[in-house]
């Protein structure tokens, strides 16, 4: 389906659960986050339900994002349900990793394709520190089980932030050398409670091109994706470099999102919201609610003028 500007609208984003089970200092304050009341969570068959009406529109890419979508009690069956639907050719999941050594198997026999993985230190110490206690062993141990039983090429998401991983930009393109893995350096964004923790630790990813040398840019594939891809010579994996805020994609933006609570997001860096939990709990026909939410996307964001995401990300899932 198409929206008023021409853009196909094919690829959704379902934020399973705003919790998670590490506390990143960009993501959650200290305490964690304000627990939503049970009952203004999506339920699974709810989410399924939904994911169908954006299945028989034209979605084919589909993208489980949280907080941390593996801490979703019964998210496997999630993951079956929708590995059922035949019409989506991509399924893919967000997570930090640290439950993958338990689930990697599952998921790929559920019929989850890829996974991008959150990792932002290969160091354990600094690990423990951004993530205030997640263990690296655990990540390391889940990408490696994630490797064997195929649910790659991985894409590692690492998020740039000054004074902490500067001085690893090339430790993590070194793993693009021998191995089919991206790892896509993301710059920090300004949102919810975080932003200006955010604000104070942001550095550009072009500091990744100032400091290494050879990277070559490589034929954009997928217009929609907000990376612009490297290679070192002879690499195998990837280099991504993703803008959020130095660069415009909004022209080739094929996406909406689902919140937890039941909220679709036309549009990450805008604060409208369109509920869609309470008609369809009212038993009302949702899909021409959906088509009226894709038809009205916004046509870009615009975050130079200080218009900042309030909700959280665990909220929306990146
Ligand atoms: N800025 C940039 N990336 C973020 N992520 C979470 N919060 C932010 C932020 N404020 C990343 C996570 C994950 C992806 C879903 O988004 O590290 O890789
Ligand atoms: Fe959890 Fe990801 Fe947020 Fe870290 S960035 S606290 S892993 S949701």
């Amino acid at each position: 389906m198409r929206d008023s500007y021409g853009r196909r609208i094919n690829y959704l984003r379902i934020s399973v659960t705003d919790l998670c089970n590490l506390r990143c200092k960009y993501c959650m304050p200290e305490k964690g986050i304000e627990k939503i009341d049970y009952n203004e969570i999506l339920k699974l068959e709810e989410i399924q339900s939904i994911t169908e009406s954006f299945v028989n529109l034209g979605v084919d890419k589909i993208r489980i994002t949280g907080g941390e979508p593996l801490v979703r009690r019964n998210i496997l069956k999630l993951i079956e349900d929708i590995g059922k639907l035949t019409k989506v050719r991509d399924f893919a999941m967000t997570t930090n990793g640290t439950l993958l050594k338990k689930y990697a198997k599952n998921l790929k026999s559920a019929g989850l394709n890829r996974l991008n993985i959150s990792l932002d230190t290969l160091d354990k110490n600094k690990y423990a520190k951004i993530t205030r206690n997640g263990r690296l062993s655990d990540v390391l141990e889940g990408i490696e089980e994630a490797k064997k039983v195929g649910l790659g090429p991985i894409k590692l998401n690492v998020v740039l932030m000054k004074d902490f991983n500067e001085d690893e930009i090339e430790n993590f393109v070194n793993l693009t050398k021998d191995e089919e893995i991206d790892v896509r350096f993301i710059e920090l964004m300004p949102i919810g409670a975080l932003k200006y923790w955010s604000l104070n630790n942001y550095i550009s990813n072009e500091t990744v091109l100032k400091n290494i040398e050879g990277l070559v840019e490589t034929e954009t594939v997928d217009i929609s994706s907000p990376a612009r891809y490297y290679k070192l010579p002879g690499g195998k994996g990837r280099v991504g470099l993703i803008n959020p805020i130095s660069c415009k994609f909004c022209e080739n933006c094929n996406r909406i999102r689902l919140t937890a609570d039941g909220k679709i997001k036309p549009c990450l860096h805008s604060n409208d919201e369109i509920d869609l939990k309470t008609p369809l709990r009212q038993g009302k026909d949702i899909n021409g609610l959906i088509g009226d939410i894709i038809k009205n996307k916004p046509k870009e964001h615009n975050l130079e003028d200080g218009d900042y995401i309030n909700r959280n990300m665990t909220a929306i899932g990146g």
